[in-house]
């Protein structure tokens, strides 16, 4: 067979002149100038300029006639160098040509649905349907952009498998045929052929696998894990994604935020060119988290803090102030910097914001040089308006913006506030990466059902031992040992220590109101617990976001070579799909229409 390329279109240089190189590819783009042909070749590796010239053979210029874009060719010809007014110094291929003597065409292309063709700095999929990029994923995959992501998460994934190997952890894989393992979603299912009416269900992560390794001995455990949730999806969330999954016994929390850690610094740093805001990341306390942005997985990349001023405006004539206070509830306000810029229409689409999120309204303070401009000083007076601009550190120019009511009330609507103002303020710098560690959550989630309680990460996770005894008394009062990892206002990864003893699990077990029956489903684990388990935790990040924010994308779906669409479609495989009648007997199931 024929060999198809002694270089790839992206190494040729001025070093290579006259050398007679075989070069194949798509053709980027036919420019036809005054009998000339210029084509730009293109293959994963780049761009390199080929010629057609009659004078040097014109049964090939003639066949340079019929090129499109997107047809396959190959090539034989000689780099010649380009005259210096060609010269192209973004491209690195940009000071030769090749002078084409033969070509061949490989396959040809339909004209594409989009064009793919590259051009520097132009992404042109921003305009195009994403359904339709979806369906024709194979041609997406060529636009410049994505072939970088794809690259990048292959860089990603063996830096981490190098570095995890060398910290002497083993990659072990776990079935994706399982049991529910339950992260807080709904499982996918897979009917069983040979235990009819049985089902398997598809990992929400390896999470028990992981704990039962750690029975095993393996002590240091990763995996590249596929998992599997039936969700509402969004822009940071697939119905199957990846996970780095780690587990590792005999370590405390802090050993295992500092692996993370280390082993994130080092990666960011081989791989890309944004710069880590801190370093060792912060670990901050849920609880102060909470008061300070409204949101447990907070952008950090810029300042806005949510301050408390209860204190100062207890009692005071503004009603919705007071009130707030006498029910328990509280005031809390953010200082926008330069903020006085804004419009009216910008200040009521705020406020409209605010209401969306449970808010009744949105105070304001605009500080001007000589006055504050505002709809409530007239109600807070002009002593306690001035103690509130200096405890917030307002200064002219400046605007507070104020919200009251319930803690949780409060909490969600400066945090979406402070989000939108940044926004607007444009505060967010994409160069910057804001990494933190959030520690000391409650173990169960605020709000319960039926006196039950909700894991705040899931049901396997310690709680703290300094709070062991408020367990059958207060168990909302109980930390755990959680911890997340938030990046640039998303949570990018989570873990915990683990319980590794059966009482302990079968107490969670109950707290979280199993029944009988439920709790035999996980006995297997409260089992392996008699067996001599080894204290262990870890923790799994979120790759697909991970690589999303390196990659600097708006949605995971752009760092997956073959993502679900927004309603859980495969489009360019075309699934879910029906299946044969043959196979649904052999299953056993019949469709019943709902
Ligand atoms: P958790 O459920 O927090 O923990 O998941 C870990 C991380 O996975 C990412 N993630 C997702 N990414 C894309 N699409 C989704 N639908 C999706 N759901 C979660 C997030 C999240 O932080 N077994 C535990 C980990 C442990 O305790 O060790 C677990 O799965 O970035
Ligand atoms: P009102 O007296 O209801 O007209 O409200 C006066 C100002 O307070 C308006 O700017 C409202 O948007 C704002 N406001 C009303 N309720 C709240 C609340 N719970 N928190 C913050 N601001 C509020």
């Amino acid at each position: 067979m024929q060999q198809y390329r002694t270089h790839t279109c992206g190494e040729l240089t001025k070093e290579d002149k006259n050398k007679k190189v075989i070069l194949s590819g798509w053709v980027n783009s036919r420019r036809d100038h005054g009998g000339l042909i210029f084509v730009d070749l293109r293959d994963r590796y780049g761009l390199t300029q080929i010629t057609f010239d009659p004078k040097v053979k014109k049964e090939s210029w003639e066949m340079a006639e019929n090129l499109r874009n997107e047809f396959v060719i190959r090539i034989e010809g000689k780099v010649i160098l380009r005259p210096d007014d060609m010269i192209n110094s973004k491209l690195k291929t940009g000071e030769i040509e090749v002078e084409v003597e033969n070509i061949e065409i490989l396959s040809e292309s339909k004209t594409p649905p989009f064009e793919v063709e590259e051009i520097e700095g132009v992404d042109k999929a921003k305009d195009v349907k994403e359904d339709l990029r979806l369906e024709y994923r194979y041609l997406d995959i060529r636009r410049k952009k994505m072939r970088e992501n794809i690259k990048m998460r292959h860089k990603i994934i063996k830096f981490i498998r190098d570095y995890l190997d060398k910290e002497n952890f083993w990659e072990v894989e776990t079935p994706s045929l399982t049991k529910s393992t339950p992260e807080g979603a709904r499982d996918f299912v897979v009917p069983s052929r040979l235990h009819q009416g049985k089902f398997y269900s598809l990992p929400q992560s390896p999470q028990q696998y992981k704990q039962l390794l750690m029975v095993g001995g393996i002590e240091k455990y990763f995996q590249i894990a596929r998992c599997f949730r039936d969700e509402d999806q969004r822009g940071n969330r697939q119905l199957e994604f990846t996970q780095l999954d780690l587990e590792m016994s005999f370590v405390n929390q802090d050993e295992i935020l500092n692996l993370m850690e280390k082993m994130m610094i080092n990666l960011v740093e081989k791989l890309s060119d944004k710069k880590i805001m801190s370093k060792p990341f912060p670990r901050l306390n849920y609880d102060d988290v909470m008061k300070k942005y409204g949101i447990d997985k907070p952008d950090l990349r810029y300042g806005l803090e949510i301050e408390d001023i209860s204190e100062i405006v207890k009692g005071c004539g503004f009603g919705v102030f007071a009130d707030a206070i006498k029910k328990d509830g509280v005031v809390r306000a953010i200082c926008a910097k330069k903020a006085a810029k804004f419009s009216r229409t910008d200040i009521d689409k705020l406020t409209e914001h605010a209401k969306e999120f449970g808010a009744r309204g949105l105070a304001y303070i605009i500080i001007k040089e000589n006055e504050l401009q505002s709809p409530i000083v007239k109600f807070l007076g002009d002593d306690l308006s001035q103690k509130i601009v200096e405890k917030m550190k307002g200064e002219p120019g400046d605007i507070i913006f104020f919200g009251a009511g319930s803690e949780k009330i409060v909490r969600e609507v400066l945090g979406q506030i402070r989000i939108e103002l940044a926004k607007k303020l444009d505060l967010i710098d994409n160069n910057k990466l804001a990494f933190a560690f959030i520690i000391n959550w409650p173990l169960f989630e605020e709000e319960f059902e039926d006196s039950h309680f909700a894991p705040a990460h899931h049901m396997f996770t310690m709680p703290h031992e300094d709070d062991y005894s408020l367990l059958d008394k207060e168990p909302q009062k109980v930390r755990s040992y959680q911890h997340d990892l938030v990046l640039n206002g998303n949570e990018v990864g989570g873990g915990s220590i683990r319980i590794h003893k059966r009482d302990i699990q079968e107490k969670i077990f109950d707290l979280i109101g199993f029944s009988e029956e439920k709790k035999k489903s996980f006995e297997h684990m409260l089992k392996a617990f008699e067996y001599g388990p080894p204290p262990h935790g870890g923790m799994a990040m979120g790759l697909d976001r991970f690589i999303m924010i390196l990659c600097d994308e708006p949605d995971i779906r752009e760092v997956i070579a073959f993502p679900k669409s927004g309603d859980g479609k495969d489009l360019t495989m075309g699934a879910p799909s029906e299946i044969e009648k043959e196979q649904l007997d052999e299953l056993g199931i019949k469709i019943k229409k709902i």
